[in-house]
């Protein structure tokens, strides 16, 4: 396993995060595995030096930090394990929901129980909240840096003058800033070079891409994507704009590409991923070990730059997605 510095933090995590929305209870939704199969991944993971975990409280309404942490008991050190507040965990309790000061603490609190943990190594802010004022929440994550609860904290997608904002007030109020950034990043959307990575870039902030494999759209030819029961059944995938702007061609360029070097679609998109110097670790959601393993194995594929201009060259702008 290749590891590297999460941005200027001094931590090293695996150049592979894996993503813990597919671990919890199919109840949520079908594609997601249940405890038995979830503990088995996480761990296989962890053997294969992937020490970076990230989950959310919102992933199966709690029950995926749950399995990450019950896979975890006994080997917690070994791990960075990042989660996530922000969307509303009991629709008839507003307070459960937000950034304000109640919502961050009394959230926190139960992503703490439900992991089995005593700190979190990355707490993360998963949307921006237009109605609690930046400085409130900065403080309040701030305050459970203090408390001990909390080690670094990290922002998710936003418009780059938010999280612009959120640095600034961090650095004029004396509190800790956000160290990393999660954002939408994939060779089918690539909307976040244009203001949010070179800040990123500037600011020494880490970047750790979801959807690094736009939801399977470049695991696969594209006519194939409902071949899956997640292709099937997400709707989200649906709704982000992967085949407007020449996104059908960049498909057609991974599996070429794949062909060419005997490997498959998956570790092409990752490989183009891993050659860019911004992002620290894409965080890669799977289901199955071979597909683990097979992101593992990318790291190994050295793209050439022509290589990466030719995945590069069909792409154009798309609508913003990713951010609401
Ligand atoms: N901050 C945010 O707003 C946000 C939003 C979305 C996601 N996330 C985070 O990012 C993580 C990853 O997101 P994602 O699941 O949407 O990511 P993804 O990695 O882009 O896509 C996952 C899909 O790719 C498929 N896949 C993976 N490797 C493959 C291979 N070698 N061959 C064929 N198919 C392959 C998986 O199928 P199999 O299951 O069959 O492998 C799965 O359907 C999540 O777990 C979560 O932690 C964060």
């Amino acid at each position: 396993m290749e590891y590297t510095t999460l941005g200027d933090t001094g931590m090293e995590v695996s150049r592979i995060c894996l993503g813990c929305m597919s671990f919890g209870t199919s109840d949520w939704r079908e594609w997601v595995l249940d405890e038995e199969a979830g503990i088995e991944l996480v761990n296989r993971a962890l053997d294969l030096g992937i020490n970076f975990f990230d989950t959310a409280n919102m992933y199966s309404d709690g029950e995926s930090e749950r399995v990450l942490g019950k896979a975890l008991e006994g080997q917690r050190d070994e791990a960075v394990v990042a989660t996530k507040c922000y969307f509303q965990m009991d629709e008839d309790d507003p307070n459960s929901g937000g950034l304000s000061r109640k919502a961050i603490e009394q959230e926190l609190e139960n992503s703490l129980d439900r992991l089995g943990m005593d700190t979190i190594d990355l707490y993360q802010i998963h949307r921006w909240d237009d109605d609690t004022p930046i400085e409130q929440t900065m403080r309040a994550l701030d305050d459970a840096v203090r408390r001990g609860q909390v080690r670094y904290l990290g922002a998710s997608s936003m418009w780059a003058h938010q999280f612009a904002e959120s640095l600034h007030t961090s650095d004029r109020l004396g509190l800790d800033r956000f160290v990393t950034m999660q954002n939408h990043y994939n060779l089918l959307y690539r909307e976040e070079e244009r203001e949010m990575l070179p800040l990123c870039e500037r600011e020494g902030v880490g970047v750790i891409p979801w959807s690094p494999l736009a939801r399977g759209y470049l695991a696969r030819p594209h006519e194939e994507f409902d071949a899956t029961t997640r292709g099937q059944s997400d709707s989200h995938a649906k709704n982000h704009p992967y085949f407007e702007g020449g996104g059908r061609e960049v498909n057609e360029r991974v599996q070429e590409l794949a062909a060419q070097e005997g490997v498959e679609m998956a570790q092409i998109a990752l490989a183009w991923l891993f050659s860019k110097d911004t992002v620290d670790a894409p965080i890669v959601g799977t289901t199955s070990i071979e597909h683990l393993e097979a992101a593992v194995e990318a790291l190994d594929i050295d793209l050439s730059d022509s290589d990466v201009e030719w995945l590069e060259e069909p792409y154009e702008p798309v609508p913003v997605s990713g951010h609401d």
